[in-house]
């Protein structure tokens, strides 16, 4: 495909990368497997490896057989508060990764530091300012934006202001991917026109045929519609839940009546803080897996970004992307034929 002005805007996402379109598909636990990261590294884009909390050897298999698939280069995501963290690091530092992201939480200087001496590219999450410029200031050579609006675990503000916050100020500092709200080329072209050196999509990827979800779990995705991927509540600070933006089904509206039973218990003296903690965390232990590889919709976790209330066809990889890029370069033509009486 000819795509002069997607060239000219996203040169230093591909040059990062070492890919045709500078288009992540993001980690997500379960899905995020061989099949599917070798597939969008096939159609020319780029994907990772989501380790989750998976056995070390089981990441090191994983990174084999995606290898077996593709030869192009792909990431792995590694999740910073996952107990086995730092046996995934030495895992990817080994097999000599060209692009290691961090995601989770922060990591420390140190274990960046190690990252980039193994010779890969150093990508981290930022849903925060703060968090972004402490990962500038780490030597991270690319950011990942993610705004609330995403799928899965979350942070707490909105992908715009992040932008204004981030991307307005630091793009010709670090090359900056979007991730959240992103599903078609037409926003993709006016986020790179904005400093964007790529952009990272999720729930979009969900919906292809190289996907390995079960069919129920792309069925509620089909069916849903924007605002029913909603951040989980919390009721009260003394039970603090980490926010993941999933579809509401009846999972989650036990997960809110366990937390009002639990307030209720606290109050009247009936149960520890901590051991009400425990209750809250243990209850979707499992239900990722439970949701996306068995099929249960509803109990298990539907992590969804609202972009499913744009994604509602199933599609080879190869579509999805070839249909971002062109909608892209379209949209651009567009805006510079517009332009082009003003131009000097
Ligand atoms: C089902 C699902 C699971 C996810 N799991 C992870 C994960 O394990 N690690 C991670 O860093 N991000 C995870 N994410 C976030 C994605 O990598 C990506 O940044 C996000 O989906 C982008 O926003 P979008 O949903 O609007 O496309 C997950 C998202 C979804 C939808």
């Amino acid at each position: 495909m000819i795509t002069p002005c997607l060239d000219s805007l996203w040169s230093r996402g591909k040059e990062l990368l070492a890919v045709q379109y500078p288009i992540m598909c993001g980690a997500m636990t379960w899905v995020s497997e061989p099949n599917l990261v070798s597939a969008v590294c096939e159609a020319g884009a780029f994907a990772s490896l989501a380790c989750g909390n998976m056995p070390p050897e089981e990441l090191r298999r994983q990174i084999a057989e995606t290898r077996r698939r593709t030869s192009r280069p792909f990431a792995v995501n590694l999740i910073t508060v996952a107990p086995n963290y730092l046996q995934h690091l030495e895992v990817v530092i080994e097999e000599k990764l060209p692009v290691i992201i961090f995601a989770g939480s922060v990591p420390r200087d140190v274990e960046i530091e190690k990252a980039k001496a193994s010779g890969a590219k150093v990508l981290a999450f930022a849903s925060t300012d703060a968090l972004a410029k402490r990962m500038i200031r780490f030597g991270v050579d690319g950011l990942i934006l993610e705004g609330s609006e995403a799928g899965g675990h979350i942070g707490p503000v909105a992908g715009p202001i992040l932008w204004q916050q981030i991307l307005f100020r630091f793009s010709d500092q670090v090359p900056i991917f979007i991730a959240g709200g992103v599903a078609t080329g037409k926003m993709m072209a006016h986020l790179l026109l904005m400093g964007a050196a790529g952009v990272q999509l999720g729930t979009r990827f969900v919906m292809t045929d190289e996907c390995v979800a079960h069919p129920n779990f792309k069925e509620e995705f089909r069916r849903a519609q924007a605002r029913d991927a909603m951040a989980s509540p919390q009721f009260d600070s003394r039970l603090p839940v980490i926010p993941v933006r999933a579809l509401k089904n009846k999972g989650t509206v036990e997960f809110g009546k366990l937390q009002i039973e639990l307030l209720k218990k606290l109050d009247a003296g009936e149960i520890d803080r901590e051991t009400a903690q425990l209750e809250v965390e243990r209850f979707w232990i499992g239900a990722l897996r439970r949701a996306v590889i068995e099929g249960d919709v509803e109990y298990g976790s539907l992590m969804a970004g609202q972009t499913v209330g744009l994604a509602d066809e199933i599609m080879p990889v190869r579509m999805v992307i070839q249909e971002l890029v062109t909608d892209a370069e379209r949209e651009l033509q567009l805006i510079a034929a517009r332009l082009q009486p003003f131009a000097s």
